[in-house]
């Protein structure tokens, strides 16, 4: 179920009454309003309304002036990069420049802010007891969508390789496919907001079979599983964790190149200097 801070925040009463609430108030008031949300949800099933067919999302390719595949980096759109019905300027956004060194905290802080999505996954992860590995997966799972969101697992995980374990890169790259494969022992359904996303009727194509198929015999399933149980399609009000609660698990587990991420000339390093100047023209 997705749940939009703005519409919870508006049931209550805005901004000025939630901030009135207490932790026990603000708590309750999410879960009556995501049963209220699961209610509707489920009567708009019952008349099976309202998800677009796969035929239906493809004929809006030509109607943006913008691609679906683009990085957030590089279109206007919120957090997630969604445009449509959820962001009032049309143009890009101007960017602080970064420090001659950047490191990941240097990203998270100028590129990838506010990055909730991320730090909510990781701060649930963490939450639960899972190991450090998954933690920061958790953390770095959906970055590859800065750069590019088609296939943002994969490029994730490259952008990772060079400063993570083989299993934190392993877990970035297959939850990408893991995610349309429920999994219901590991107590993952496949996404409500994928009908909208996808379409109703969407069937991952084979590449993305293959991979489940490959990731599902792994000896690192688990660790790719996790990822994608610990990621939050729901927005939390109540917490709001900051990449400082993770320092000590970044530094333990991302090798920081001294020369600064994309200037070390790692295989990745073209990738974060993109991320670093998407304004260079060539
Ligand atoms: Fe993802
Ligand atoms: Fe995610």
């Amino acid at each position: 179920m997705t749940i939009n801070r703005e519409d919870v925040v508006r049931s209550l009463g805005g901004e000025a009454a939630v901030a009135q609430m207490t932790h026990e108030q603000r708590a309750d008031a999410l879960e009556d309003f995501q049963m209220a949300q699961l209610d509707a949800e489920m009567a708009a099933r019952r008349k099976s309304a309202k998800f677009p067919s796969v035929a239906e999302l493809e004929d809006k390719i030509d109607k943006r002036t913008w691609r679906m595949g683009s990085g957030k980096l590089f279109r206007p759109g919120n957090e997630m990069g969604r445009f449509e019905g959820s962001s009032g300027s049309p143009n890009v956004k101007r960017l602080t420049p970064m420090p001659e060194k950047p490191s990941l905290y240097d990203y998270f802080a100028l590129r990838f802010a506010p990055g909730t999505h991320l730090l909510q996954s990781a701060a649930l992860a963490k939450a639960r007891g899972e190991p450090e590995e998954v933690i920061l997966g958790c953390l770095l799972h959906d970055i590859g969508g800065s750069l590019m969101k088609t296939d943002h697992g994969y490029w994730g995980a490259a952008l990772i390789e060079p400063y993570v374990s083989e299993r934190v890169a392993f877990a970035v790259r297959y939850h990408q496919a893991l995610r349309f494969f429920p999994d219901a022992e590991a107590g993952y359904a496949y996404p409500v907001s994928y009908y909208n996303t996808f379409g109703v009727d969407y069937v991952p194509p084979p590449y993305i079979q293959e991979a489940y198929q490959y990731a599902r015999k792994h000896k690192w399933y688990g660790l790719a599983r996790a990822v994608t149980t610990n990621d939050l399609y729901a927005f939390n009000p109540n917490i709001d964790p900051q990449i400082d609660e993770f320092r000590e698990i970044i530094d333990r587990h991302f090798k920081h190149p001294a020369e600064g991420l994309g200037y070390d000339n790692s295989p990745a390093a073209h990738m974060w200097r993109s991320m670093a100047n998407p304004d260079a023209p060539l």
